[in-house]
């Protein structure tokens, strides 16, 4: 959930620190701090507040030094404070520690050394590791991480360093992800790749239980108990300015006009001619395991469950293999039957977040194949699938996962066709048709887009309601879900995701003029049930706005009552928001992004901060 940094060479390392943790801003921010080694000393800065708190502080209180670690903070033990800010030190001040994780014994540890005479100033987990490297320090830093590292459980990437060694930086981790940047002359830690890639594109990943000793020209990487390992140096993928928000406002309206290139990314190598099968490196299933599936479970968090709630839809109606979608928090809670042959669809942006790795390692436990969907290349997720399947969408650093969720529904959607291929399951012409509107999609993402300024005045029309209801069936009922998650978490309304079907059963007691309803219609199955849907909100008042295929003549007027008041919305045509037409089946890749852009300019008119809502962070690496 936090973000590191660190350096070590001849620059200055608190500008270093500080530009990596820009860039790591996303993860963490009620608080962070720098700490150096300079002539001798450890000398550190905390501040609480967003990073310009910290450029504040640098420009009053300047730090020298040409090694050091830094840190954002998303509390988990103990308030934001300064106390409670990383870098934190050993009792003798001579060590210093930034941590991302949660050490699960740390009350325990922390009951034992303050038994042994040291003194904890913050109630935070990470203190008891400064003082376990003080108490095992016996001249070698990275000896004395690893015989710490040894007294924890849990989830940690340190990077540490000590006034007495003042040459070295060291890092290690377990659960909680981490790099080594490789420079010339210097070398650089981070939680995140995006954090260092201004500086340098090649890394080496380091892996559990792994640590490495970071001087100004070497690396070497160890097992815990000091046996050399051997790392190919990967390199980031991404140019250095794809983290930076190139012109736009915010990251998140940057990454949703990202989504045109991200998709043709997406199809590059897999999928090029609807007359061909489709190419999925990195699946790892024979034709035959594919054709034995007897049940598929897809299990993600958030955004990423909503992606996985379409992919089983298009996995039972192409494949027809029984499936389903869990929270990941609620699968591992339930203890799940998994019978032979069951495949498991793990989708994830970041491949970190903690519900997911879990639920992944129980079902793998259970004996299930499992299949990844992810962004983020190398993650934990990704090592501990069996085949992984990424999105190749680019880094994303808004909060509000955005092109990450279109791209995870579209490769869904390339295995789901593949599966179906497969197995025989499906017509070749839809098969053939859905390959074809797949190819066509980047361009109608382009479509949308130069839509935005309609989005836009309807926004505009809304933004100061404080209630709204998403409402769709079948393959867009997560679309309905997913366009409420956005709009709640960064613009704070109050929005519900529903089955339309299911508004007489409870929610349309809401419904009245300041609540505003967003009303899934496209071409499809499900299109007049979804009219008398939109009749029945009308004719209590309540605006709708509907989200229809282009050229639709009947949704403007629908719910129409001539003889109402004017000044009534009944009387008033609904809002519209027009998508090019698709096939319904992946109509929720087209749909998303309107709804997307409706959140986006709702939550700018309200001045909120749309790249960091409140209360949340990027990455959910604890439970
Ligand atoms: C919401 C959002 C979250 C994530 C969820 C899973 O906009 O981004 O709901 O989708 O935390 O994260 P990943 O995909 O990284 O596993």
């Amino acid at each position: 959930m936090c973000g590191i940094v660190g350096y070590i060479g001849t620059r200055q390392a608190p500008q270093i620190c500080l530009a990596g943790l820009r860039r790591l801003e996303y993860r963490g921010y009620d608080s962070a701090g720098i700490a150096v080694v300079h002539d001798g000393e450890l000398d550190v800065r905390k501040v609480v507040g967003k990073l310009d708190t910290m450029d504040e502080e640098l420009e009053k209180n300047p730090l020298v030094g040409t090694i050091g670690i830094g840190h954002t903070r998303w509390a988990t033990h103990g308030k934001p404070s300064v106390e409670n800010s990383h870098p934190h030190l050993s009792d003798n001040g001579r060590i210093a520690v930034v941590h991302n994780g949660i050490i699960e014994n740390y009350q325990e540890l922390r009951e034992q050394l303050t038994g042994e005479g040291y003194e904890f100033k913050s109630q935070t987990d990470t203190e008891v590791m400064a003082h376990l490297v003080q108490k095992y320090y016996e001249g070698n830093l990275r000896a004395a991480v690893c015989r710490a590292v040894a007294d924890l459980e849990g989830a940690f990437a340190f990077g540490i360093i000590c006034a007495d060694s003042p040459g070295e930086l060291v890092a290690v981790r377990r659960f909680s992800p981490l790099v080594v940047g490789i420079g010339e002359g210097e070398n650089y830690i981070a939680s995140d790749m995006g954090a260092i890639r201004q500086e340098t594109d090649r890394v080496y990943v380091i892996d559990d239980d792994e640590v490495a000793l970071i001087t100004t020209d070497g690396i070497e990487l160890t097992d815990l108990d000091l046996n050399p390992i051997e790392r190919e140096v990967f390199v980031i993928p991404w140019p250095a300015d794809a983290a930076q928000k190139g012109g736009h406002k915010h990251f998140m309206h940057k990454e949703i006009h990202e989504q045109p290139d991200a998709m043709r990314n997406c199809l590059a190598g897999r999928l090029s001619d609807p007359g061909k099968p489709i190419k999925l490196e990195g699946l790892n299933m024979t034709e035959q395991e594919i054709k034995n599936l007897r049940r598929v479970v897809f299990t993600a968090c958030g955004t990423a469950y909503h992606a996985g709630l379409v992919g089983r839809f298009l996995m039972e109606s192409l494949a027809r293999i029984p499936s389903e979608a869990d929270l990941a928090a609620e699968l591992r809670s339930r203890d799940p039957v998994v019978l032979d042959n069951t495949l498991c669809i793990v989708i994830s942006q970041s491949g970190e977040t903690a519900d997911t790795l879990v639920a992944l390692r129980d079902m793998k436990a259970k004996g299930a194949k499992v299949i990844s969907v992810l962004n983020v290349v190398d993650s934990s997720i990704a090592r501990e699938s069996d085949g992984v399947v990424y999105i190749q969408a680019g880094p994303e650093i808004g909060v509000a996962s955005t092109k990450a969720y279109t791209l995870q529904i579209f490769t869904m959607a390339m295995i789901a066709i593949h599966f179906a291929e497969v197995r025989g399951a499906a017509d070749p012409e839809l098969i053939r048709t859905l390959k074809q509107d797949l190819l066509n999609t980047p361009k109608l993402a382009e479509e949308l887009l130069a839509r935005e300024d309609d989005v836009k005045a309807i926004a505009a029309k809304h933004y100061e309601k404080p209630n709204s209801l998403y409402l769709a069936r079948g393959v867009n009922l997560p679309s309905a879900m997913e366009g409420a998650l956005k709009l709640k978490e960064i613009s704070y309304i109050h929005a519900e995701g529903y089955s339309a079907g299911e508004m007489k059963h409870g929610p349309i007691a809401l419904v009245e003029p300041n609540l505003f309803t967003v009303a899934i219609v496209v071409e499809g199955e499900v299109y007049e049930k979804m009219i008398a849907n939109i009749m029945e909100i009308k004719a209590r008042s309540g605006p709708v706005i509907a989200v229809a295929t282009d050229g639709d003549e009947q949704i403007p007027a629908t719910g129409l009552d001539e003889d109402a008041d004017p000044d009534d919305v009944a009387a008033q045509p609904n809002d519209m928001i027009w998508v090019p037409p698709t096939h319904e089946l992946i109509s929720p890749i087209t749909v998303a992004i309107p709804l997307q852009l409706l959140a986006y300019h709702i939550a700018d008119m309200r001045g909120e901060h749309i790249d960091q809502p409140r209360n949340l962070a990027k990455t959910v690496t604890v439970e």
